[in-house]
């Protein structure tokens, strides 16, 4: 089903303020949301809105937080998100880290007590576009076996990165540390779909296709991609006196709990460093030196990180969502009470 941009928007800022989220609030989640829809991202963007729409109508989103920044230090920063919905928190707290990234070279900010706060491109974003660099990373719900586990641990623990160059465009780096972000299991899962072999294991610890039977993801690179989420954890939860591993919340468990998520963003000024002119021309230099390497068979060019999906958000009047996401969206239930305390791996 193809919508308008405009049409998707308004879809889903109706739907999340129905459910009793504030104005406010809803609309910036709306903006991460497309933001993720638009680059491909489906896995975060329109077909997470009725779970959002269930949490927020129980009680598991703060309508009304108490949100707090409080400088640490010079570069160092909290933000207590007091269980607002994670999506505004995060690009709160950036705004924050840019500030003080802005006048002091470099910025931590911790971001505490946040739900869900989806495609981490968009707050990384917010950096590159002031001229910074920007890396952001969370916790996620314990549904990845360790490396030489059977059963789950750690979250996809995502990482991103964007740096800004002379053109205007941005190298933006996003990943899960899973070999895939559960999302897309999710979108397998709602277009009956197989997923490939080496996404995911089933009860046993063992290698399944179907998208039904996965028990758990499994993190990329093996040993590598076991310690990159166990490094996203430590720094976005454990630093931030939050709760880690297995422990963090699941997002289906209770949907009328807080989450108490962790999130950290890390701004580097480029002036503190070199000149933020010859930083920004070394940086396209670097993105045009990857697009002139020669392409293997197969492919059309080499892309830097970024470039696919930014091109994609480009040209995207119109963006392409499920069927089953657009009857909900255009329905007029707040939602069908589908995830409250469903075993994350259910059918
Ligand atoms: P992905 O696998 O689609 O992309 C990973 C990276 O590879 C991106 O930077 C992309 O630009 C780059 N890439 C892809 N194809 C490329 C190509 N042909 N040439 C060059 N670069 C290429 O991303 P993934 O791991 O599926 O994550 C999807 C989203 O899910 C991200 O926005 C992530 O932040 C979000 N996420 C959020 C979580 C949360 O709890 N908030 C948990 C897990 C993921």
């Amino acid at each position: 089903m193809k919508v308008t941009v405009q049409e998707l928007e308004t879809l889903i800022s109706n739907k999340l303020i129905k459910a009793g989220l504030n104005e406010e609030h809803a609309n910036v989640v709306t903006d991460v949301l497309v933001h993720a829809d638009a680059r491909g991202y489906h896995s975060h963007g329109a077909m997470r809105v009725e779970y959002y729409a269930e949490r927020i109508a129980k009680g598991g989103i703060n309508n009304d937080p108490a949100i707090q920044f409080e400088k640490t230090g010079p570069s160092t920063a909290l933000f207590e998100g007091d269980n607002g919905v994670g999506h505004y928190m995060a690009k709160k707290a950036m705004e924050e880290a840019v500030a003080v990234a802005k006048e002091n070279g470099v910025a931590v900010v911790g971001v505490k007590n946040i739900s869900h706060s989806g495609a981490l491109s968009y707050f990384v974003e917010q950096a590159a576009d002031e001229g910074l660099v920007g890396l952001s990373m969370c916790q996620s719900d314990p549904m990845v076996v360790p490396f030489g586990g059977a059963e789950p641990y750690y979250g996809t623990n995502p990482i991103a990165f964007a740096a800004p160059s002379s053109s205007g465009k941005k190298v933006i780096f996003d990943m899960a540390t899973t070999v895939q972000a559960w999302g897309k299991v999710l979108h397998a899962r709602s277009k009956n779909e197989e997923i490939p072999d080496d996404w995911a294991v089933d009860e046993n610890g063992e290698p399944t296709t179907d998208p039904f039977n996965v028990k758990a993801l499994v993190p990329i690179a093996g040993p590598k991609g076991y310690g990159l989420m166990m490094m996203v954890d430590i720094l976005s939860g454990l630093l931030l006196g939050l709760e880690s591993g297995n422990k963090v919340t699941s997002m289906y468990e209770d949907l009328t709990e807080h989450r108490k998520l962790g999130q950290l963003h890390l701004v580097i000024n480029p002036e503190f460093f070199t000149s933020a002119e010859i930083f920004k021309e070394n940086i396209t230099n670097t993105m045009n030196e990857l697009n002139q390497v020669k392409p293997r068979a197969g492919f059309d060019r080499v892309s830097y990180p970024g470039q696919r999906s930014e091109e994609r958000a480009e040209k995207s009047e119109h963006i392409e969502i499920v069927d089953d996401v657009y009857e909900y969206l255009t329905s007029e239930a707040v939602h069908h009470n589908k995830y409250d305390h469903k075993d994350p791996f259910a059918k």
